[in-house]
């Protein structure tokens, strides 16, 4: 199974370790192909039977088109509080599964692959728009803000719980970040999100955050011109020690709705991802 998510620029296929894959970081100016590059991610792996996709889309739009093909989407806030919620339980839950058989990685035949995929990490990270509507109108600003707050810094501490321990649980999350920057991206979720795609991005410093510290003095923001929509460099790909140079797959609304409608067939349900077994599967083998 490997998944071509583009080209690089010797011509070959871009392809993402699978299953398994580490977490992915996406990060690029607004109109660079950030959704783009989630929906190349994204059709790579929708015809796997044993891949089942959630996300996050406060922006509402993205993940419409591929919303046969999704278990579920969250576009509320409180929505995604919920499946945050929700996968954080499924972790302790396969977590313990893995313990109680001495494994420390996922396998195919204990359920499927998630492919968690969150579109402005940003937005995830901020004020919900109800609290902040509400604040302006009542004027009551304080308390508002104070649980608003709470709130986003609960959704943070989710994001990097899981980021910290979904990868062995067989979870994988995509991000999406306009800002790659220190203040947006917490260090902490940063770390663990392995493989970066840097799309067209503005400064050095977003270089340093996107691949790592010290390729913004070696790589040059202009390296991806403003007219190549899709191009990206991408480091953290177990076979390539330095970052490469690609493009990713063109993918339009078209595209996603002819791959969503023959691929609905292997939606997972919510029930067949979220509901704990009681009597989950036995292992056949144990290397
Ligand atoms: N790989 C690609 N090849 C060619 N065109 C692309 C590619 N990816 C995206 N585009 C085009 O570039 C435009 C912007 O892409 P996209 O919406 O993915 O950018 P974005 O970074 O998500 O922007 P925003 O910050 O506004 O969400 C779209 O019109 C899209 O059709
Ligand atoms: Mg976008």
């Amino acid at each position: 199974m490997t998944p071509v998510i583009g080209r690089r620029f010797d011509n070959r296929p871009l392809a993402l370790p699978w299953p398994g894959c580490p977490h992915i970081l996406v990060g690029g100016e607004t109109g660079s192909g950030k959704s783009g590059t989630l929906n190349a991610i994204i059709a790579a792996v929708a015809g796997y039977r044993n891949v089942a996709i959630c996300g996050i889309d406060l922006k509402l739009v993205e993940q419409w088109p591929w919303r046969d093909r999704f278990t579920v989407s969250a576009t509320t806030t409180s929505e995604a509080d919920r499946l945050l919620a929700a996968l954080r339980t499924l972790i302790a839950y396969r977590s313990q599964f893995l313990q109680d058989r001495g494994l420390r990685m996922w396998r195919s035949e204990f359920g499927p692959w998630i492919l968690f995929v969150v579109d402005e990490l940003a937005e995830l990270s901020g004020f919900d728009p109800d609290s902040l509507v509400r604040a302006a109108l009542t004027g009551e600003t304080r308390d508002i803000m104070r649980d608003a707050r709470g709130a986003s810094q609960v959704r943070t501490a989710l994001l990097g719980s899981l980021a910290r321990l979904s990868r062995a649980c067989g979870i994988t999350i995509v991000t999406a970040t306009q800002y790659p920057s220190h203040e947006v991206i917490d260090q902490q979720i940063r770390t663990q999100l392995a493989i970066r795609i840097m799309l067209r991005v503005a400064s050095g410093e977003q270089i340093d955050v996107c691949l790592g510290r010290g390729y913004g003095k070696r790589i040059s923001v202009k390296s991806i011109p403003v007219n190549q929509r899709g191009g990206l460099w991408i480091a953290g790909l177990p076979d390539d020690p330095e970052p490469v140079r690609g493009r990713a797959h063109f993918v339009d609304d078209d595209y996603i709705a002819r791959r969503a409608a023959a691929t609905k067939h292997l939606a997972w349900s919510y029930d067949d991802v979220f509901q704990l077994a009681t009597d989950p599967p036995a292992v056949h083998s144990i290397p």
